[in-house]
């Protein structure tokens, strides 16, 4: 049976390690929790995503053009962004156990174990009533569904006013109330709950003083809004106009959990878009169905993307959401879309002295653009692809593979070339096939082990192609072709396989599919 949840995560995350993707950051000294190292087929296939992002924004269109700024920012960019004074936790600790937690996410947990109360109220109920079991109508009706579910809601409604209004006695004497233990000492010895920033800092400089103390940047937003008028000036850009980049953000984030989708250095590919003011909400839903249909054009299982519509906003947002992804462990955030207005324009506009304005030549006036921003985090993309491509299959002849099936343009390796046995001079013919690919795409050369264990390595690591040269390749210049998903094989001249492959993996079809 296929595997889910827990345990499916599990093998992805054994996987990862076990065939070159992802490996601990540091392991060789335990570890550093919440950091990860991409291994040598992870960082190809990383690097295909942000590639692949990066081209949909900038070369598919015009009037957005990309740019690198750098992870060190002048300090007063996030004093300015909000990030000094706003960018916190609540944080509590246990104080039998040391151990530090989220205040919010052990109340959330704690949610958690109330739903799995209603979900088992549901299967008793369903198991009880057989095919006559209406769902839907039991949770609207069942006494004790509905007990449950009221008191979610008012936790939910007395934390978001604790945290809305900053109140963290009210917050800690939520946990209390809750009778919420550490999962370690199993106490309730609480200590107060503290805002904690998620900036790390570090000093410029050999002079260890206030002035100079950097931040290491917690998105990458900011490196566009500050260069907003260098790129429009020298690109000459008429708003509507987006500015993309991707790279390195960090958060000391306190509950780092589920691998790569929270960590504590990780990539962002962020665009924002600026418009003429008022325009402002129709680009935010342009954008909204926009980048749904980018996920939904890399071929996913059916249904693993929603929405999820913020209902109360960021202060300085007037419409956000997300695009939520069914992850092994259930639907959460992998891109945010947010309609920022003008506040960081302006922000930065107040705190420079700088005026970041347009001249719109149409209107002929000036102004401070509005922003639409699509966030997306790399790594969670990257997770996102693997969890859904990859899969445990039982064959006909009872035996078992793991397969990825990536999508052929992002698979790290696209062709392998195998020699059928090690002698006869076939490995002199493949080495001859492997030259004439190598230019075009990034190839492997296998001739180690029976040719059944040769495409099982390949399937692990998603290579959309085997090419098998044998003894019959030598009498007639025919290679069989093999492909990952449906194992099928065929017999193709060897001058024709640089074209079939090339055909399959080509990154321009899948751009003109967006
Ligand atoms: N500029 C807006 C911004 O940074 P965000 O919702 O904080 O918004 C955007 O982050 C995206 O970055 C998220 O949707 C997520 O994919 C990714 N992200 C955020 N924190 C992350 C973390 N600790 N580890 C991995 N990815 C993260």
């Amino acid at each position: 049976m296929a595997k889910t949840g827990e345990d499916l995560f599990k093998n992805i995350v054994s996987h990862c390690k076990e065939y070159g993707f992802i490996f601990q950051s540091s392991e060789i000294y335990d570890g550093l929790a919440a950091v990860y190292d991409y291994g040598q087929y992870g960082s190809t296939l990383k690097n295909n995503i942000r590639d692949f992002w990066m081209r949909s924004m900038v070369q598919v269109n015009e009037n957005i053009v990309g740019i690198d700024s750098a992870i060190f920012m002048h300090p007063t960019t996030w004093k300015a962004s909000g990030h000094v004074d706003a960018f916190n936790d609540p944080l509590i600790d246990n104080k039998d156990s040391k151990k530090r937690y989220r205040a919010d996410v052990l109340i959330e947990d704690h949610i958690a174990k109330i739903e799995g109360k209603i979900d088992k109220e549901v299967a008793k109920a369903a198991k009880r009533f057989g095919d006559s079991f209406d769902r839907d109508q039991f949770i609207a009706t069942n006494t004790r569904v509905l007990e449950y579910h009221n008191k979610i809601i008012e936790i939910q409604n007395s934390m978001r006013t604790s945290l809305d209004s900053g109140d963290l006695e009210a917050l800690r004497q939520l946990i209390l109330d809750l009778e919420i233990v550490c999962p370690v000492s199993g106490s309730r010895n609480w200590t107060e709950v503290r805002q904690f920033n998620l900036m790390f800092s570090t000093q410029m400089g050999s002079v260890s003083e206030d002035s100079n103390t950097l931040y290491l940047r917690p998105e990458t937003a900011q490196g566009i809004f500050v260069n907003f008028l260098n790129v429009q000036k020298t690109g000459r850009m008429k708003i509507p106009f987006g500015i993309a980049q991707t790279g390195k953000a960090f958060r000391n984030e306190i509950v780092a959990r589920q691998f790569i989708f929270r960590m504590r250095e990780f990539e962002q590919m962020e665009m924002q878009f600026f418009v003429k003011p008022g325009t402002e909400l129709d680009w935010y839903q342009f954008w909204k169905d926009k980048r749904m249909a980018w996920h939904r054009a890399l071929g996913f299982k059916a249904g693993k993307h929603r929405y999820h519509d913020h209902i109360k906003l960021a202060h300085y947002a007037n419409a956000a959401c997300d695009i939520e992804f069914e992850f092994p462990f259930g639907f959460k955030e992998l891109e945010g879309i947010h309609s920022r207005t003008d506040f960081d324009l302006k922000a930065h506009e107040k705190y420079s002295g700088k005026k970041l304005q347009y001249f719109d030549p149409e209107l002929n006036e000036s102004y401070v653009p509005y922003v639409v921003e699509t966030s997306i985090g790399l790594d969670r993309m990257f997770l996102a692809i693997l969890s859904d491509a990859y899969a445990e299959e039982q064959l006909e002849d009872g035996s078992e593979r793991v397969v990825l099936n990536l999508p052929a343009f992002l698979s790290p390796v696209k062709v392998a070339v195998l020699p059928l046995i090690k002698k006869d001079g076939l490995p002199e013919k493949a080495r001859e096939l492997m030259d004439n690919l190598k230019y075009d795409h990034l190839c492997q050369y296998d001739e180690k082990d029976s040719i059944g264990k040769r495409y099982r390595r390949q399937d692990a690591i998603g290579t959309p192609f085997c090419i098998t040269v044998d003894h019959q390749t030598l009498e007639d210049g025919t290679v069989t072709i093999r492909y990952r998903d449906n194992m099928n094989q065929e017999r193709i001249a060897s001058s024709n396989v640089n074209d079939i492959v090339k055909e399959k993996v080509s990154i321009s079809k899948a751009l003109q599919q967006l």
